[in-house]
């Protein structure tokens, strides 16, 4: 066996990236490669990417530069670029950035093998063939950066609602579904090994769908669930138009599966809804909303928001504000709109929003969600929650650090618990961000 090389990755983006990255790495280990944390060392540097804004793109682009000076000190050092910047710049990229050998887009990593020796041999190499198919079903991800409590399972790939501020379309190509006896397959391996949450990705899990027996994402929801009760399950993200009562009720039957489900709204007004091509109005997202509540009261809700999309009046903007109010959102993703190259509403419609109403607005969104937090936390001292204990506080090494089913941050003594533990924890006390409590009995 000859000398393994070193392949140093790095992640910027979703979920469904991080992921992705866990992909690649498998695919370099049967090759040849083993994973180093040290990038001084690496005989190849990955870096995947993600285009959602524009300043996501410019944080890579800067991270490429300080590779440059790794190159210029080892000149074979090997720079590929992943993902959807690879996908969305294609060779392009190449141009701009000198000192990338390797593109490689979302649905091609089966190829890095071929596409390295390519490269090893003096040229550059570029694959951005997306696949109306690849799933990397087969694929057994290696897990990075986990503390082996907490994993994804991608079950499906790419999006075609075509948001019209949105790149992901084009980036990650058409919607796909993963075969589902592999995702419970990955499942049950995860809980043998002792992980103790799984969160299903994709990009619109609800419109999850395999042919064969009929899957749908209730279905597989369900089955995944029945795995184990001491197996957490979460999902994300769904899209408002099609979260259905069924699923509602899935959630609600089975203890495991975490009460708290991400519905992004991106705005409160109808009518930049309909401009965002979003297929749902306020009614009926308030309508999915109410549901919620109905169905599975204990659950939280968290979404995205974006603020300053194109023709955004002061009115529409309230619209958002009201909205957050009604839902009373545990968390939320907040944006400022960026308008992204060849998307629908950069080919229709004007980003004439001036930045700096993009950035007041966004600051008055930011504000009244850290006031909904705080609310939604308050509300809970007092309550005793079961939470999987993820390691050890950040501020100090006598407290664990967790999540309630309801994914909210708990804090707490450690007694005598352990990560990967489940830990019943009476809540005294809160911030916007973090529930602090203490262990009232042990029930492992
Ligand atoms: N500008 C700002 N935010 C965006 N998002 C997607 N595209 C854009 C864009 N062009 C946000 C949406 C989405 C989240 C993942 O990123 O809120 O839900
Ligand atoms: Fe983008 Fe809309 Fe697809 Fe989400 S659902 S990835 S916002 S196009």
């Amino acid at each position: 066996m000859k000398n393994k090389k070193k392949l140093y990755i790095e992640t910027y983006g979703c979920q469904m990236n991080f992921s992705d990255s866990e992909i690649v790495t498998s695919i370099m280990l049967e090759n040849n490669y083993e994973v180093t944390n040290d990038i001084s060392g690496a005989d190849v540097i990955f870096v995947n990417t993600c285009s959602i804004r524009d300043n996501a793109e410019q944080r890579v682009k800067g991270r490429l530069r300080e590779f440059y000076t790794h190159k210029k000190r080892k000149p074979n050092l090997i720079i590929g670029v992943l993902g959807c910047m690879a996908e969305r710049l294609k060779s392009r990229l190449l141009e701009e950035e000198k000192l990338v050998d390797l593109i490689v887009g979302p649905d091609s990593y089966r190829d890095l093998p071929k596409l390295m020796q390519t490269v090893i041999g003096g040229s550059r190499a570029i694959n951005i063939l997306l696949s109306t198919e690849e799933t990397y079903a087969d694929i057994k991800p290696v897990r990075i950066g986990t503390k082996g409590v907490s994993a994804f399972i991608s079950i499906m790939r790419g999006c075609e609602n075509f948001c019209s501020y949105c790149v992901v379309p084009y980036t990650r190509g058409k919607e796909r579904s993963r075969n589902p006896e592999t995702i419970i397959e990955e499942a049950h391996n995860l809980f043998e090994k002792g992980y103790r949450e799984i969160t299903l990705l994709g990009q619109n899990v609800n419109s999850y769908h395999w042919n064969e027996n009929g899957w749908y994402f209730a279905k597989l929801l369900e089955k995944v669930a029945t795995i184990n009760p001491k197996l957490r399950l979460r999902f994300a993200t769904s899209h408002p138009k099609d979260i259905s009562d069924e699923l509602l009720y899935t959630i609600a039957k089975y203890d495991n599966i975490c009460k708290s489900i991400h519905l992004p709204v991106q705005s409160g007004s109808d009518r930049i809804l309909k401009l965002m091509n979003r297929k749902y109005t306020r009614d009926w997202y308030l309508n999915r909303v109410n549901a919620i509540k109905k169905i599975i009261p204990e659950c939280t809700i968290s979404t995205d928001i974006i603020s300053g999309f194109c023709s955004e009046t002061e009115s529409d903007h309230n619209d958002t504000l009201s909205l957050m109010e009604i839902v009373g959102y545990q968390y939320a993703f907040m944006f400022k709109y960026s308008e992204r190259p060849n998307t629908i509403a950069a080919k229709k419609l004007k980003d004439d929003v001036p930045d700096k109403v993009k950035i007041t607005r966004l600051q008055e969104i930011i504000v009244l969600q850290q006031k909904l937090s705080l609310k939604s936390n308050k509300n809970d001292v007092g309550k005793t929650f079961e939470v999987l204990i993820e390691g050890e506080s950040k501020r100090s090494e006598n407290h664990l650090s967790g999540r309630n089913s309801q994914n909210k941050i708990v804090v707490f003594p450690k007694e005598n618990k352990k990560t990967g533990e489940y830990a019943n924890v009476q809540i005294h006390k809160c911030t916007s961000a973090t529930l602090l409590g203490e262990i009232v009995q042990n029930n492992e």
